[in-house]
């Protein structure tokens, strides 16, 4: 038997996951959206693709949940997304009342799923869903720290003129300005990026990184990014349907690792058929502790708007 994959959210995000999970090929994937029709009619036309790509799982959209029953993973991009001058902390009040519908609703039919937030701001969100669907916290996590690194990775085979996949990093804290791209774990090829790179290129490289939402939404000019994002959450899903343990930075809920307690933030973890079975706790030194730290309390400050407006 097929694994169940729901999405929640069928804009850009959503749908082109949709596609990714679709395309493995190993999951029957649901698609619901509030909008009418949107989510039937983009799973409609890409189970027309199934005959060419030689795909037998299914995939269906729905305005409601019962659909959804029974799920082993439901991934939640619901919400609204930055336009250009939005900060992502703008959509908090939005999309935690969006979230937190979202997640009851997803938590009545598939009482033991697996949940993956990826609705921004993406550490506060993955909190309230957390909270919302009194999991625990192995089967709650938020997908942020695969596409920032993603970014930096890309960003240093690029300056380098090497293969992305020869480019190793990591990148912690908040999905948000104050993300943490851990430069002395940054390899290529296990050569440490301090080897490759003088300090000043490294600095332009971590700034873009951690301005890389920005730069695409720019671009963009409506909307933000979903390929990368989309590619990043399934990366996660595969690690959890295959139970792949991948060491992967995912937002989780932490209870005093790292030297934070009750927040969602990003580090790294195991990802596998348990959802986070593990949270890796890196030495890291005073300074990156330090920036870990202010990168947490951008997110605490998310936490007290929410909590304030009764969230
Ligand atoms: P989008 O606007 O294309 O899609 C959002 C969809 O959510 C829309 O189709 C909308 O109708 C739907 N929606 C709204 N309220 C709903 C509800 N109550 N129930 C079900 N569906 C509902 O936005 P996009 O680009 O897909 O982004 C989605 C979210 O993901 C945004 O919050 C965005 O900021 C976030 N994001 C997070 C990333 C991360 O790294 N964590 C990366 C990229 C986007
Ligand atoms: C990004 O980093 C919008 O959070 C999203 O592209």
């Amino acid at each position: 038997m097929r694994s169940k994959v729901s999405i929640v959210g069928a804009g850009n995000v959503g749908a082109t996951t949709a596609q990714r999970v679709y395309e493995l090929g190993y999951a029957d994937v649901v698609l619901v959206d509030v909008v009418d029709d949107l989510p039937q009619g983009k799973s409609l036309d890409m189970l027309e693709s199934g005959p060419v790509l030689g795909i037998d799982s299914s995939i269906t959209g729905s305005n409601g949940y019962e659909e959804t029953a029974n799920s082993d993973l439901v991934i939640i991009t619901a919400g609204i997304a930055r336009r250009p001058g939005m900060s992502r902390d703008d959509l908090l009040l939005t999309n935690m009342k969006i979230t937190g519908d979202v997640t009851r609703q997803v938590v009545e039919q598939s009482p033991n799923c697996i949940i993956m937030a990826v609705t921004n701001p993406l550490d506060a969100m993955c909190q309230n869903i957390y909270e919302s669907s009194g999991f625990p916290r192995n089967r709650v996590f938020g997908m942020a720290g695969v596409l920032d690194t993603s970014r930096f990775r890309t960003f240093i085979a690029q300056e380098l003129d090497v293969s992305v996949e020869d480019v190793q990093a990591y990148v912690l804290g908040g999905h948000g300005d104050d993300m943490v791209p851990l430069v002395r774990y940054t390899t290529v090829a296990g050569i440490p990026i301090s080897d490759l790179l003088s300090q000043e290129d490294i600095d332009r490289l971590v700034l873009r990184t951690r301005q890389g939402g920005g730069e695409i939404v720019a671009l963009l000019k409506q909307g933000s990014a979903f390929y990368a994002p989309a590619a990043s959450v399934t990366q996660m899903v595969e690690a959890v349907l295959l139970d792949k343990k991948r060491i992967l930075p995912c937002c989780v809920y932490l209870e005093g690792e790292y030297g934070i307690n009750g927040l969602c933030v990003g580090v790294p973890v195991k990802l596998g058929a348990n959802g986070v079975e593990d949270i890796i706790e890196i030495k890291l030194t005073e300074d990156e502790r330090a920036s870990l730290g202010k990168s947490a309390a951008a997110v605490q400050e998310l936490m007290d708007v929410m909590r304030g407006s009764g969230g």
